[in-house]
């Protein structure tokens, strides 16, 4: 009969045949280890007494076009739509897919800092409002803003400028459609939006695709696609002395034209303040009056002014434009509620008027479709940037050391069954129905986040989109070019249409 007994010889045998040293037999189990453990290799060393769900080993959907669907379908899979947490090189992330969790990261104090990406330093965008650690500078920046930039009475100030920049795109709109009998329409978006935020910033309209403006908005590009790149070295410390995306060679480029760029508009306002004094730019016109005459008290060196302007500009373009490139394909794909929306318009403005912002409170479904857009396509579907715990903190029922970087996945909550009926139908409809607000207060929808680092420029967003909105549907009926619709997405800084929505506009009287 067989025995199973051991025979010592045998391992002797295998030993000497493959020789290995009992250190790396420990070392590889250790490895093991850490990479089996829940939510992997940066988990590994949690002191937690209950262990957050999550994948083993490393997660590399960040660094992909589809990190929101890839997280969301992880979560759900896992059952840790609550929180799950995962692995991005040694970085310990967790995110939240539930209006519960997410409200607590996003309202707790322990949550109100940001990770520093390694572009996002050498952009110098740790002395802007988004990057800033959360303390005194961070909270003067965020008063001055509210104050100077976003309050109701700037954004109303500000009125006029939209509607002409509006009427500017219509008319755009129309001469590329007697040229080409197709209009290509994010390009005509992101200049309006450009030059919108240019203005109330610099107080500085620019013609682009010539001279200066076709300066800034190669600045504006480049910096997109760096602050948008997944950067290994931000979290594999040793890679960041290689720099091997050149990622950091790029911005240190960037930094020096965006330093000339900026510094010398900042040197146009002092000069002009000088020839005619500050008092005499009465009305405070531009952000760039309002940063110089804060100068002294507030103590903003010119390297932080510049950090603070070159955000706006960031922060606020891409945005709106990606929003309304969204909203139009809705509009191009869904004509009976295109319809439905003119037909409001018509019914508040009149035919003979042409709209502005006073109408836009009383077009209540065109505020629905908007609000429908934003569920479907958050432009920031990550909520952006992420934030970062200063301190240990619990969330739910579970531990989360300091330095986590925890993110809320709105595009889960959004598209979720459980929270939205019928997630996945384009439905203005469901907001006639019920009144949600999507300015933070409701989890089910904050596409502008929630808290403390609650996006400040949301309102002036808001009024940018609605108004040109507004004037599309009122000056055009739009229809599909031959290719049609495509609505494959790509994140990159902002979740955009990975195939440009190329449509026609005829007008409508
Ligand atoms: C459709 C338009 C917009 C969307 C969807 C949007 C979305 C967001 C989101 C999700 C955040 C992160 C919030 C959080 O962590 O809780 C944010 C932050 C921010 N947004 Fe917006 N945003 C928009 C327009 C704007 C505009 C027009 C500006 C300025 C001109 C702006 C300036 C900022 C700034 C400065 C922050 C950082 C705030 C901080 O960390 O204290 N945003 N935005």
């Amino acid at each position: 009969m067989a025995t199973s007994t051991f025979d010592p010889t045998l391992s002797l045998l295998l030993l000497s045949k493959f020789p290995i040293p009992p250190l790396i037999v420990v070392l590889l189990a250790g490895i093991a280890l850490l990479w089996f453990a829940p939510g992997g290799v940066a988990w590994a060393f949690s002191r937690a007494a209950r262990a957050v769900p999550g994948p083993p080993g490393v997660v590399l959907a960040l660094s992909g076009t589809a990190a929101h669907r890839a997280l969301a379908k992880l979560s759900h899979s896992l059952r840790a739509s609550k929180l799950m947490a995962f692995s991005v090189g040694f970085s310990r992330f967790i995110v939240s897919s539930h209006p519960e969790t997410a409200k607590e990261i996003l309202c707790s104090s322990a949550f109100a800092d940001r990770p520093i990406k390694e572009s996002a330093y050498e952009l110098l965008f740790h002395r802007a409002m988004g990057f800033a650690p959360y303390g005194e500078y961070w909270r003067n920046l965020r008063r001055i803003s509210a104050t100077y930039l976003f309050s109701p009475r700037r954004i109303s100030a500000f009125g006029q400028q939209r509607r002409e920049i509006g009427a500017h795109m219509v008319g755009e709109i129309q001469s590329l459609m007697g040229r080409d009998g197709e209009v290509e329409i994010k390009k005509v978006l992101h200049f309006a939006s450009l030059n919108n935020v240019m203005m109330s910033v610099f107080g500085k309209r620019f013609d682009f695709g010539e001279g200066e403006g076709l300066e800034l908005e190669g600045l504006v590009k480049e910096g997109y696609e760096l602050l948008g790149m997944f950067n290994w070295s931000d979290h594999l410390p040793l890679l960041g002395l290689l720099d091997l995306q050149g990622v950091r060679r790029r911005c240190k480029k960037l930094v020096s034209k965006v330093n000339l760029f900026v510094g010398r508009i900042i040197e146009e306002h002092r000069c002009k303040r000088s020839a005619f004094g500050a008092a005499s730019s009465s009305s405070v016109c531009d952000f760039v009056d309002v940063l110089l005459d804060l100068e002294k008290d507030e103590k903003l060196s010119d390297a932080d002014m510049v950090a603070v302007l070159w955000e706006m500009i960031f922060r606020g373009t891409d945005t709106v434009a990606i929003l309304l490139e969204w909203i139009m394909a809705r509009m191009v794909l869904h004509p009976e509620i295109q319809a439905k929306a003119q037909a409001e318009i018509d019914a508040v403005v009149g035919e003979f008027k042409l709209v502005s912002d006073e109408d836009i409170t009383n077009l209540h479904y065109l505020q629905c479709i908007v609000k429908e857009s934003l569920r479907m396509h958050p432009p920031g579907p990550l909520l952006s940037w992420a934030r970062l715990a200063i301190h240990n903190v619990n969330v739910g029922d579970y531990f989360i050391p300091a330095g986590t970087t925890a993110m809320v996945n709105m595009y889960a909550i959004t598209h979720d069954e459980c929270v939205w009926s019928e997630a996945n139908e384009f439905k203005p409809e469901r907001f006639m129905e019920e009144e949600v607000s999507i300015m933070g207060s409701d989890l089910r929808l904050a596409p502008f986040g929630s808290g403390r680092r609650v996006c400040p420029g949301k309102a002036m967003g808001l009024a940018t989109v609605h108004l040109w909105l507004a004037q599309l549907l009122q000056s055009f009926k739009w229809l599909p070019s031959k290719p049609g619709v495509d609505l494959s997405e790509c994140l990159k800084l902002s979740l955009e249409m990975k195939n440009p929505l190329i449509c026609r506009a005829t007008p409508r009287s």
